[in-house]
């Protein structure tokens, strides 16, 4: 017991030693300001404890306010630069792979798979990068994706009675896409089990940074292996298949850089995940924000019920040339995405020493470029807090792209579905609001913003609208 102690003792002598000796290193360079907090824990509690309130931002509107809008802090183990300047985060964001490379804790490597574009790095990650991009891009979603997208959308809708539990349903479509998009897979019985296996992925993403005592997250890798079996044999399946297929397994195949089964279902699983909370998140809050914004709702009916009028059947599909013409829906598109935040920014890791606003950051650091922070700054949106999407009707803050407002990011990782995702949110909200009126349920409230992962699904209560005249 005594030499237990002891022990003790001298590693906390030896770790409290070795933390002052990097600090006084640290103090040589000129580092950002702010504070390292304690040994090991630095202010990682502050982090978590500010996220459990409803202000979007606390955690760095503290210190932004103490020490500018570039700070050191000490979270998750590592001294961390945070940034809420937006030139920094554009330096950030273009530099990958020069300057700065993406950085996941291990427990996330294990359930993305080895060999997911989001742990790619240099060339192949390049070439990667620009596959997925060309899968995804305007040309793809007119000529193949579209008609899908409709089509799934209105299926679900088709079921829609009473009580909705909104965020539930987003999530089932944008699975029955991706699904659709990848290997062209219809929904049925064999999706909704691979649905399941699914949603206990994602549930591992969340056991941060509690992850190795958590049965969550074993249940996850467990579910992830699951998942992996399923689709290799759809991946062996299509091997013997000559038939050309129009879908992003098909692509994938055909491209000649001969990729390997492991390869392509790390693939798919990335697709997976970057595009299902997201996608169905903001499809849940642009209803929420739109339904605390009745005249933002009325003038958005007006706008797709014109739609509707000028096919003149209520049922035809929606266009490219549609949505082409949702201009409203656009404003409403980009305020929903500046508001929400669901990627409230990037974390990377210095790869040398940077020099920067005056600062110095050393290599090996992690940076989080904040997108959220600029984005809820009234310095750089007015009334940034508000809900408004008039303010994209002039384009004012649109003439500066990629500076202020990137809730896609940018650079080489610069998010390959940002079309897609738009798209699916504007027909969404075209079939909702051409089908339905609706209220939220008096019950579970979703909060404002979804600072932390909102357990919340946002039920709603819909009623079918009249047909108009319009019905043939
Ligand atoms: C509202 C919806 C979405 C938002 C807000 C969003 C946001 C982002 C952001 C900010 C990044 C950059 C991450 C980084 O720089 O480290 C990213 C990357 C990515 N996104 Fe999205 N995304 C959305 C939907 C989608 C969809 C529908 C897909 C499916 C095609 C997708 C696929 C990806 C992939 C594969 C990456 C990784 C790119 C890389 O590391 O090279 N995302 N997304
Ligand atoms: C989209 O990608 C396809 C290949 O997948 C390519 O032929 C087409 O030119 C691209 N379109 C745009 C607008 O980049
Ligand atoms: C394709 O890759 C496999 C292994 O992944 C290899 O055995 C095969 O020779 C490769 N084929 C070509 C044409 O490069
Ligand atoms: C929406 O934001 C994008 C930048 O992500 C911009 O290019 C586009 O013009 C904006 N749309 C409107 C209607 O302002
Ligand atoms: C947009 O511009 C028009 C005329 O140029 C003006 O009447 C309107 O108030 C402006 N809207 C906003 C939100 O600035």
């Amino acid at each position: 017991m005594a030499s237990f102690l002891s022990l003790l003792f001298f590693a906390v002598v030896f770790s409290v030693s070795l933390f002052l000796l990097r600090r006084s290193r640290y103090r040589r360079l000129r580092l950002p300001p702010g504070s390292l907090g304690l040994p090991f824990i630095g202010e990682t509690l502050q982090l978590i404890s500010a996220y459990k309130t409803e202000n979007p931002e606390p955690f760095i509107d503290k210190r932004m306010n103490r020490y500018g809008p570039i700070f050191t802090t000490h979270v998750f183990g590592e001294p961390t630069v945070f940034s809420a300047d937006p030139e920094t985060n554009r330096f950030i964001l273009l530099n990958e792979g020069k300057l700065f490379d993406c950085s996941y804790p291990g427990s996330i490597s294990n359930l993305l798979g080895k060999h997911s574009l989001l742990l790619m790095k240099g060339s192949l990650h390049k070439r990667m990068h620009s596959l997925t991009m060309s899968f995804a891009n305007s040309t793809i979603i007119k000529d193949h994706l579209l008609v899908d997208i409709d089509r799934l959308i209105r299926l679900n809708l088709d079921s829609w009675t009473d009580r909705v539990l909104l965020m539930e349903e987003a999530k089932k479509i944008t699975f029955e896409l991706t699904m659709k998009q990848l290997m062209s897979a219809d929904p049925g019985e064999w999706t909704e089990s691979l649905r399941k296996e699914y949603v206990m992925v994602i549930e591992g993403f969340f056991t941060l940074p509690l992850t190795f005592f958590s049965a969550t997250y074993r249940r996850a890798i467990r579910a992830r292996t699951k998942v992996a079996e399923a689709l290799t044999l759809v991946v062996r399946e299509r091997r013997n298949d000559d038939r050309p297929r129009s879908d992003m397994l098909g692509a994938l195949m055909a491209s000649g850089d001969n990729f390997s089964d492991e390869v392509i279902v790390d693939f798919m699983i990335a697709l997976l995940v970057a595009g299902y909370e997201t996608t169905s998140t903001i499809m849940t809050l642009a209803v929420k924000f739109l339904t605390e914004t009745p005249l933002a709702l009325a003038q958005l009916k007006e706008e797709h019920d014109q739609i509707r009028a000028n096919k003149g059947h209520s049922e035809a599909a929606v266009e490219w040339c549609d949505y082409k013409s949702m201009a409203f829906t656009q404003c409403v598109v980009n305020e929903t995405l500046r508001v929400a935040n669901i990627i409230s920014g990037i974390f990377r890791r210095t790869m040398t020493d940077i020099n920067i606003k005056g600062y110095t950051i050393p290599k090996g650091w992690k940076v989080f470029a904040s997108f959220r922070a600029v984005h809820m700054n009234p310095e750089h949106f007015k009334d940034a807090r508000t809900f408004n999407p008039w303010r994209w009707q002039n384009n004012s803050e649109a003439a500066n792209p990629g500076i202020l407002y990137s809730p896609f990011g940018g650079g080489p990782r610069l998010c390959p579905g940002y079309e897609l995702a738009r798209v699916v949110l504007s027909v969404f909200l075209h079939r909702l609001i051409t089908r339905f009126s609706w209220e939220p349920a008096e019950e579970d409230k979703l909060v404002f913003f979804p600072t932390t992962r909102t357990q919340k699904r946002y039920p709603i209560i819909v009623n079918r609208r009249e047909r108009g005249p319009t019905r043939s």
